[in-house]
């Protein structure tokens, strides 16, 4: 469990950003016999093989071939990405002497935790060099910027009525003096800039403050990013280590409802079970299981109450299958049934979690992917606190646990 939760810390230091997530599973897919397939070029799969096959770089499904189908895959799903403050197109101001950098919230943000951490950038930036056009993930992983606190002083009220708008105060600022952003930006590139000129960026402000164990016991991973790189990686040790038919889908865009072009409501995971399965799409379909791996709420010990009792997960005391009966969650007592069936034959522990019926309930891409591929689908997710904030807090057995149902779900046909 160590090492698994070591290598977990180090997969989410390593991604700023979906780009950086995805080109950190590609490689570990590659170091395990994965094979990279391109979507533009026609596929030749092999029986019993392992493939993978990105979007935008910023989604990966992974899967492995057989050709018998008959038995159907466990398809694991999660996102890549996660809220945060992301830079504007033009995003240089002045204000009390200071160069800001003007930022807009990516989506759900809890913008109170961004102040007064140091911060780094990182994302994509498309340049030409001469005459051709280039793109490049690029990180900056020093600290360029900073969200200073109003000093208490200046608002007696700050601890029991501050609010935070999110577009005047919380822009980042970065120096006293001039700064030419576009060459700053192209200085990343390493190589001779004079003949490079920036066209665009999608870049995402980011805590330099490294993934930790916590607690006297050590039992509590705090990190940015938990929700969802967390299920993201134990997707991939699932799949390299089960001997059964398995797909991961780790989708872009779930934080901002997943309709786009590399989102679990569009079109990638589709295509992909269509190019794998041909006219035998809708009979692999009733034969797979969707496994929807999102952090669920673990119940905060300062606010109980914001918790059903009867289904407040707890942090380390296994994962939490989610339940709704509107179909927030996609979980069945069909798919509830095989999940605990698996987990009880592993003597891993569960939990269920529903949301208080007096508040409104989260969703996933569960339910998007039901609907969209027609395939049973259970919600799961490691208890997680501070969901959405800058840094999260999980335990440190329940991210394990999962993975080792996963693996050997597609046992309990
Ligand atoms: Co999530």
């Amino acid at each position: 469990m160590q090492p698994f939760n070591e290598g977990m810390i180090r997969f989410i230091n390593a991604s700023p950003t979906p780009f950086h997530a995805v080109a950190w599973m590609a490689e570990t897919l590659e170091s395990r016999g994965f094979h990279r397939l391109e979507e533009d070029s026609k596929w030749n799969l092999e029986e019993g093989k392992g493939y993978y096959v990105t979007r935008n770089d910023s989604s990966l499904i992974a899967f492995t071939y057989t050709s018998s189908l008959d038995k159907g895959y466990v398809i694991v799903g999660a996102h890549t990405d996660s809220p945060h403050l992301r830079l504007k197109p033009n995003p240089l101001t002045t204000s009390a002497g200071v160069k800001r950098l003007g930022v807009e919230p990516y989506g759900g943000v809890l913008l109170n935790p961004w102040f007064d951490r140091d911060l780094g950038l990182a994302g994509r930036i498309v340049y030409l060099e001469g005459n051709v056009r280039k793109e490049k993930v690029i990180t900056i992983d020093s600290p360029i910027a900073f969200i200073p606190s109003l000093a208490i002083h200046l608002d007696r009220e700050a601890n029991s009525s501050r609010s935070v708008n999110a577009q005047s105060d919380i822009v980042p600022i970065i120096a006293t003096g001039d700064v030419d952003l576009e060459a700053f930006l192209l200085s990343q590139l390493e190589e001779d800039t004079a003949n490079l000129t920036l066209l665009a960026h999608e870049l995402s402000f980011y805590d330099l403050q490294k993934g930790s164990f916590v607690g006297v016991h050590n039992e509590f991973i705090t990190s940015a990013r938990l929700d969802n790189l967390l299920s993201c990686y134990v997707g991939v040790q699932a799949i390299v280590e089960s001997s059964s038919p398995m797909m991961l889908a780790c989708m872009d865009h779930e934080e901002v409802g997943s309709d786009s072009h590399v989102g679990a409501g569009g079109t990638f995971v589709e295509e992909t079970l269509r190019r794998i399965a041909g006219e035998e799409f809708a009979p692999l379909m009733r034969r797979s299981l969707m496994v929807s791996c999102d952090n669920a709420h673990a119940q905060h010990p300062n606010f109980p109450g914001k918790h059903e009792s009867e289904h407040a997960p707890i942090l380390n005391k296994g994962v939490a299958i989610k339940i709704n009966s509107n179909q927030r969650y996609a979980t069945s007592s069909r798919t509830m049934g095989r999940f605990l069936q698996c987990a009880k034959a592993l003597e891993i522990p569960t939990q269920t979690f529903v949301t208080r019926s007096d508040m409104g309930c989260g969703s996933t891409i569960g339910p998007i992917s039901a609907t969209r591929l027609g395939v049973e689908t259970i919600d799961v997710g490691v208890p997680t606190l501070g969901m959405h904030s800058i840094r999260e807090l999980s335990g440190i057995s329940d991210a394990y646990g999962l993975c080792r149902i996963l693996t050997r779900l597609g046992d309990f046909q």
